[in-house]
């Protein structure tokens, strides 16, 4: 596989990959196993859009995992995975030992009825089985969909049914830090309103009571007490879906961005191989859940497509105590470590005494994902846990890029706080002024664009091809649109400014406001909701939520605590609004849209320059509201 090696080896495959994409790629991917090779190399257009990578290539991803590295790797570990309880014992699983996991897991999802092409829901904790899962799906053609654990039962029907997944793979409960959550029950409560899930597999974690609905439900121990463990690989086309990941968008309900076999496959090992120079031997630790892009494609599979060592957590950092993380690298030798500025800002927050009785030695990498990392986090991260000698690389992508886009790679080109900093090679981004014109050149900004496929892109939204046009390709003729801002500084390297849509980025998850708002709007005295983002110490940003209730002589705190709550039953915790306030009014433009702005400055608690208010429909809202936020 082909590791960049040197500044110079960067600047010269970049250019290569410019100028001649298809041999730039064609290259990479004749590193992998194929069953047929590819006719044509890419064909695309961004209008549609169509999109299509290794046009007519045929393989399995498992077997480039599997059947690929077992030669040498078999008695390699995969997977390390510490529990919740630093008193649990740690499981290692051999590249051996996790085929068979694999391979008799996939029998016993055909055994169910499973076949090529169905859906699957994956509602994990971060155990093994969780990658087990995906990995059985990709083995049999069946497209998984993994749902964040954290989800409520009604974000998880709303996936079910959207996808009209066939079933549900999911635990008794859930260990996370001193919780333990019952997500069987989640599921259950799910599956009042799906409409097309035959069956449910449980696997045991936490041994609480559960309740199996005869002939649906079924224990993970008991579905493959008797398969086999010898399932040959699906053949699969390039173009055939892996799976669909459902993200937030800055319109409606989550969509599922859709990723396929053949270009998610090369992107996702190129990309982890380059940006962590991971060599073998190495133990790779990445903290996120595999509820999300990062813990896809920079936990299960680029990793194990690199027969890389990957270390899975099922706990939290704050427990038993704010040191566990880097107890965890001590205790494992961790040599990579990739985590999100929100958890270091959170950790910062302890000081250093929980850092004290660790070594932190083994690291040589350091990385950062899913927002924006703030300069004081990026010195305090390099500084104090990477020793000052780790290079920091702070990678920018999205759930709909599949794979890190702008990044330093490990050590082989710099890296500069808080910026992302270069693009790896076969990835061109450019910055648009609002006319979608490039601004060429150094020291600009404005909104940032990709203007040529990569194999990892999305290539539809579930169900729904107009919307991945009307959110990602329509806002430039003949470009990505990325929703992020960005800046190119004096040296050349981007720097992200985060969304400048309506989607926020809490503690690296995305929320879309509009879907906050409709979580809101359930509650039966919301009449009306306004939902911004705002800057929060900790989760980089938060929810602010602006409410017009019918208050029916509730109290205001009351009522406060009811929205919170409806928020998390529709769509999980991590939605709850951060401050929620009781407004008599919004303010609105004649034709009735909401001034978001002015709703932003209040939140941000910066009223130096609201602009001009007259005009509005209602002004005089606006004193209440900046009188309401006690400003
Ligand atoms: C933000 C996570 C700044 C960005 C992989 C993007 C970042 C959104 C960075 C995607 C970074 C991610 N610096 N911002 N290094 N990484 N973002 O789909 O706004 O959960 O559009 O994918 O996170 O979030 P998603």
């Amino acid at each position: 596989m082909l590791k960049v090696q040197s500044l110079g080896g960067y600047i010269h495959e970049y250019q290569k990959s410019v100028t001649q994409p298809e041999i730039f790629w064609d290259r990479i991917a004749e590193s992998f196993h194929w069953k047929k090779k590819w006719d044509k190399t890419v064909e695309w257009e961004f209008k549609t859009p169509d999109v299509k990578w290794f046009v007519n290539g045929k393989l399995n991803i498992t077997e480039n995992i599997f059947e690929r590295n077992l030669f040498t790797l078999g008695d390699a570990p995969a997977i390390i995975w510490e529990a919740n309880e630093p008193g649990e014992a740690s499981v290692t699983l051999t590249y051996n030992a996790l085929f068979e996991k694999v391979c008799t897991f996939a029998n016993a999802l055909k055994a169910k009825g499973i076949k090529k092409g169905d859906r699957v829901i994956i509602y994990m904790p971060m155990v093994p089985e969780a990658a087990v899962a995906m990995l059985a799906c990709a083995r049999i053609g069946a497209i998984h969909s993994v749902v964040f654990a954290g989800f409520s039962s009604s974000a998880l029907a709303d996936r079910c049914n959207d996808c009209q997944a066939k079933m549900v793979i999911t635990s008794d409960g859930n260990f996370r830090g001193t919780k333990s959550i019952p997500v069987k029950a989640v599921v259950d409560e799910a599956l009042e309103t799906t409409t097309s899930i035959e069956s449910v597999i449980v696997l045991e974690r936490t041994k609480i009571d559960v309740s199996l609905k005869e002939g649906r439900d079924f224990w993970w121990h008991d579905v493959v007490a008797n398969a086999s463990s010898e399932c040959p690989a699906e053949i699969m086309d390039s173009e055939d879906p892996l799976f669909i990941l459902y993200t937030s968008g800055s319109t409606g309900k989550p969509k599922g961005v859709v990723h396929t076999c053949g270009g998610y496959m090369v992107y996702t090992q190129y990309s982890f191989l380059n940006v962590f120079q991971y060599a073998p031997g190495d133990v790779y630790w990445c903290t996120a859940d595999v509820g999300w892009i990062t813990g896809h494609s920079y936990i299960v599979y680029g990793p194990l497509l690199s027969g890389a060592t990957t270390l899975m957590f099922e706990g939290v950092p704050t427990y038993p105590n704010a040191g566990r993380f880097w107890e965890v690298i001590d205790k494992h030798k961790v040599n990579q470590f990739y985590t999100a500025p929100t958890a270091i800002r959170a950790l910062q927050a302890f000081g250093l005494e929980p850092l004290e009785p660790y070594k932190l030695d083994s690291l040589k990498v350091i990385g950062s994902v899913g927002e924006p990392i703030n300069e004081e986090a990026w010195h305090w991260y390099h500084t104090h846990i990477g020793k000052g000698n780790c290079p920091l690389v702070d990678t920018w992508w999205q759930t709909e890029t599949g794979g890190i886009m702008v990044s330093a790679l490990a050590g082989i080109t710099p890296n500069k706080p808080a910026h992302a900093s270069l693009p790896l090679p076969g990835i061109q981004p450019i910055i648009v002024d609002p006319d979608g014109n490039e601004i060429t050149g150094n020291n600009v900004q404005g909104n940032l664009c990709i203007k040529y496929p990569w194999p990892s892109m999305i290539r539809t939204t579930y169900g729904d091809h107009d919307r991945c046009k009307q959110e990602y390709f329509s806002t430039y003729e003949g470009l990505y649109f990325t929703g992020d801002g960005a800046k190119r500084d004096h040296d050349g390297y981007i720097r992200i400014l985060g969304r400048v849509d309506d989607v926020i980025n809490v503690s690296g998850h995305r929320m879309g406001t509009a879907e906050v708002e409709n979580a809101i709007n359930e509650h039966p005295l919301v009449v009306e909701s306004a939902v911004v983002g705002y800057p929060h110490d900790i989760k980089g940003q938060g929810i602010y939520a602006y409410v017009i209730c019918d208050m029916e002589n509730r109290s205001e705190a009351s009522l406060v605590n009811e929205i919170r709550q409806t928020v998390t039953q529709i769509i999980g915790p991590i939605a709850k609004p951060d401050a929620i306030q009781i407004v008599s009014g919004l303010p609105k433009t004649r034709s009735g849209k909401i001034m978001r702005r002015i709703l932003r400055k209040v939140a941000e608690k910066d009223i130096s320059n609201l602009g001009d208010t007259s005009t509005l429909l209602n002004p005089d809202v606006v004193d209440e509201i900046i009188k309401g936020a006690g400003l």
